[in-house]
């Protein structure tokens, strides 16, 4: 049976997984570091990212025994952006990547228009976006060369094509939500207006061949947004199913059917899917740092590896509570600045309450998130799928399900964004395959049942809540 090969482009690194249709044969993953600087800026070298695809495709072939490829597949990061010349695919800018806030001054700028921009596109006028990082660009670095999210780069590379899917455009703050088409007036607002534009295409599209990682050439295929592809794997495909991916975010998004719903609670709507039977369309919500702030525990000192939050997280958090904005908070509390906080600290506070109150935060973003999902698909949630590393924490996990109050089904592999642009790229070779059948069914490795009451659980959600207002509102005062 023929492979393929499936890329996972992620903010912290790049995951390759061949897949022969039945199982995966090997995965290689490549660790990227962005750098963290001051005044919320967040950057990573566009040849790092290139470097860490190619050596993670390669060897991955290899390991796998190097067998017959029918595609290679996408996932990308989103909303990370940088400037490149089309004629030769040099780079002219470093990556600005999603969790960069130095666009802030260019949503202040615009700031009449953000009710048209929701409106149009789904989402809210803030830097995590990618227009604003783009405009960003244009007016710091260059005028020359084209200006794109790291995914039609990249694509660019592989096969000398000028592209885009349309889940990666329906985060740009760019596209026509509903039309699906670039937005002209959009793209005057931000001064985008001039420059070439890659052709938004289906993620079931073949967009050209590549031979990066060898002879003989071979279609590429399955373009996603990672958060979107791991909504495909999960098979969230029902309006009203829930997922949380939790990577270097946790990004919590909820399928709502053929038509895109706008947020009466904070939250942003996207594609979910473009295909060529179907359109889907999801809410999201997002969490700017999850594993990020796991990394930021140990660079401080106060986790000894990211692999051990449960073995040194206290069993209670003595009061302290985290709010996870070290990149800024996203909807509905909305701070672009960096504004993360602990409460409650005494003398009594050890390093492992610390630990116990930061997981506790992450809990807790994640399940005010999903009282907002539920409140906009208008029926509770009932159970909550999830994967990405930090599901390995049984402690996050736990204290997932007891914030929520409900069941949490943890996808039984640590891969779901590659298996969900696999599955893409099958959809793109065989017009006959559902989307339903194309992807593989799944029974969750482990499922989380709350133990808290309701009460203490409530009670928990109040006092984050007040927390993360209070660590919102405090731009008010700079
Ligand atoms: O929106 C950014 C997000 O999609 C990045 O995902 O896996 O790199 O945290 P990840």
């Amino acid at each position: 049976m023929t492979a393929i090969l499936a890329v996972d482009q992620g903010t912290s690194g790049t995951k390759a997984l061949v897949h022969d249709g039945e199982r995966t044969l090997s995965v290689v993953e490549v660790p990227v570091r962005p750098s963290y600087l001051d005044g919320g800026r967040v950057e990573v070298d566009p040849l790092d990212l290139l470097a860490s695809v190619r050596q993670a495709g390669a060897r991955a072939l290899r390991e796998a025994g190097d067998p017959p490829l029918a595609a290679v597949s996408l996932a990308n990061q989103g909303e990370s952006v940088l400037a490149w010349d089309p004629a030769t695919g040099r780079p002219l800018s470093t990556v600005l990547v999603w969790q960069d806030s130095r666009a802030q001054e260019v949503c202040a700028g615009l700031g009449e228009h953000a009710d048209l921009i929701r409106r149009r596109t789904g989402l809210v006028l803030d830097p995590y976006f990618s227009a604003p990082k783009m405009a960003w660009l244009r007016r710091h670095v260059t005028r020359e060369g084209v200006v794109t999210t790291t995914d039609a780069w990249l694509v660019h590379q592989l096969t000398g094509a000028f592209v885009t899917d349309a889940t990666t455009a329906s985060r740009s703050l760019l596209l026509d939500l509903d039309e699906v088409a670039w937005d002209p007036e959009l793209l005057s607002l931000f001064g985008l207006g001039d420059g070439a534009l890659p052709r938004v295409v289906r993620c079931d599209e073949v967009v050209g061949g590549t031979s990066m990682f060898g002879p003989p050439e071979v279609p590429v295929a399955g373009l996603v947004v990672d958060q979107q592809a791991a909504l495909v794997a999960e098979r969230c495909l029902d309006p009203g199913r829930v997922k949380c991916t939790y990577g270097t975010g946790a990004f919590l998004l909820g399928a709502t059917g053929g038509r895109a719903v706008r947020s009466g609670h904070g939250l942003t709507s996207s594609l979910a899917w473009s295909l060529r039977a179907s359109t889907g369309y999801c809410l999201d919500g997002q969490v700017y740092t999850a594993g990020s702030a796991v990394r930021w525990l140990v660079d401080l000192g106060l986790l000894s590896a990211p692999g051990a939050l449960d073995a040194e997280a206290d069993g209670d958090s003595g009061g302290v509570c985290f709010v996870p904005g070290l990149a800024g908070l996203a909807q509905p509390w909305r701070n672009p600045e960096p504004c993360g906080a602990f409460t409650g600290l005494g003398l009594a506070t050890t390093r492992g309450r610390l630990v116990r109150a930061v997981v506790e935060g992450l809990a807790a973003q994640v399940a005010a998130l999903a009282q907002a999902m539920s409140a906009d698909i208008g029926a509770p949630l009932t159970r909550l799928r999830v994967d990405g590393g930090l599901t390995r924490s049984r402690a996050l996990m736990q204290a997932q399900a007891d914030l929520l109050q409900v069941p949490v089904d943890v996808y039984p592999s640590p891969h779901a964004t590659a298996l969900g642009t696999a599955a893409l790229a099958r959809l793109a070779l065989d017009e006959g395959l559902s989307l339903p059948s194309a992807i593989d069914a799944w029974s969750p490795a482990v499922s989380f049942e709350p133990v808290w009451t309701g009460d203490r659980a409530a009670e928990a959600m109040a006092r984050w809540g007040e927390a993360a207002r209070s660590a919102a509102a405090r731009k008010d005062d700079t």
